[in-house]
């Protein structure tokens, strides 16, 4: 089979420069993730309208054409997949512009699809419009670690769940898109009612701190929660069920399994037994990018589901819209 051709539109962080930049080391961006899997996909193009980064990308691929607009690019190179990694108030523009000057199989755009709504709607029925799907990178849906906690919660090891619980890193719209749309994965659905309480003390970097909490149609509960500032890197996630407990401690490094037995201190009641760890990795063994632009692939050679598609992401944006009204 011959190799599925990508190409990759903006050249910041997320498209190149965190695999250099970031003091954690792996594969965190677009072209490392399609440089890596060099066996199945070419690297035939970049764009960013910015000098610096094109140059930097030039010193990292001096033999892959780098142009300074998509419509340039996609003309000369013709990709199948292409990613966005543009700032998100230019995803719709972007793509706008991809869908004038080409037809790839495929677009995978960053997170968050948009920064409104009309420019999500817009995103989702232009991509429908001409046939060509797109997935949104809301990176946790694409850990290791993650897909576990969710295939145990739905093999039913922890029993009917009755409460899934996010620690935030604070900032409700950068860091509050990924918890929002974790519980959503996690949970498999919508929320039907929320509330939230916005915590001014918490305010940072012009974005609010609300604390969310939510009921899902089958009744399970949902909860983000902020606990401090940014520079206090907490993202945890909690389950709770009727069996047993399941807990992602460490930002996503590890997955524990706690059972519950009889307690031996009160009748009729549970206490939990010592935690199980399910899975634990480190964060240089993290390749989220890698399982990301692998699923692009897939995508483009058979009908499958994709792991977010951009209405998935259009939902759980438009209602995290909603909640960063909260005065
Ligand atoms: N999934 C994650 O965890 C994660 C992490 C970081 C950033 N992001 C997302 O990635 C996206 C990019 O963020 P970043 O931090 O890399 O930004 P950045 O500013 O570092 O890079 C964006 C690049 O896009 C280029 N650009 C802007 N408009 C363009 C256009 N019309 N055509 C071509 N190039 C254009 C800019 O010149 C810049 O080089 C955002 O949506 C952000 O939210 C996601």
């Amino acid at each position: 089979m011959s190799k599925i051709r990508a190409a990759v539109v903006g050249l910041g962080q997320a498209g190149s420069r965190f695999d250099k930049d970031l003091p954690r080391v792996g594969i965190w961006t677009h072209v490392g993730a399609y440089l890596e899997l060099h066996d199945s996909i070419d690297l035939v193009g970049a764009a960013d309208i910015l000098l610096e980064n094109r140059t930097h990308f030039e010193e990292r691929c001096p033999h892959i054409p780098c142009f300074s607009t998509a419509a340039d690019m996609i003309k000369s190179v013709h990709p199948e997949i292409i990613s966005v990694a543009t700032p998100a108030a230019t995803h719709q523009s972007v793509i706008e512009e991809i869908l004038k000057f080409g037809k790839p199989k495929l677009i995978v755009c960053e997170k968050p699809l948009e920064i409104c709504n009309e420019n999500r709607k817009r995103i989702v029925d232009s991509c429908q419009a001409a046939g060509v799907p797109c997935i949104v990178n809301y990176t946790r849906r694409y850990s290791e670690v993650y897909q576990l906690l969710k295939k145990k919660m739905d093999d039913g090891l922890i029993g009917k769940v009755r409460s899934i619980t996010v620690f935030n890193a604070n900032r409700s719209l950068t860091m509050g898109s990924h918890a929002l749309d974790l519980l959503c994965y996690l949970s498999g659905q919508l929320p039907q009612k929320w509330v939230g309480l916005n915590n001014p003390a918490l305010f940072e970097l012009a974005e609010p701190a609300i604390d969310f909490m939510c009921l899902f149609p089958d009744h399970v509960t949902g909860r983000i929660l902020n606990n401090g500032f940014k520079s206090f890197r907490l993202f945890e996630v909690d389950v709770i069920g009727e069996k047993g407990r399941l807990k992602v401690p460490k930002n996503g490094e590890r997955l524990d399994h706690i059972p519950y037995s009889q307690s031996k201190k009160f009748t009729d009641a549970t206490s939990e037994e010592m935690p199980r760890t399910l899975y634990e990795t480190k964060p240089a063994d993290e390749a989220v990018y890698v399982t990301l632009v692998n699923e692009a692939a897939a995508l483009v050679n058979h009908k499958m589901t994709p792991t977010c598609s951009c209405d998935v992401a259009y939902r759980t944006e438009a209602l995290l819209e909603e909640i960063l009204k909260i005065k």
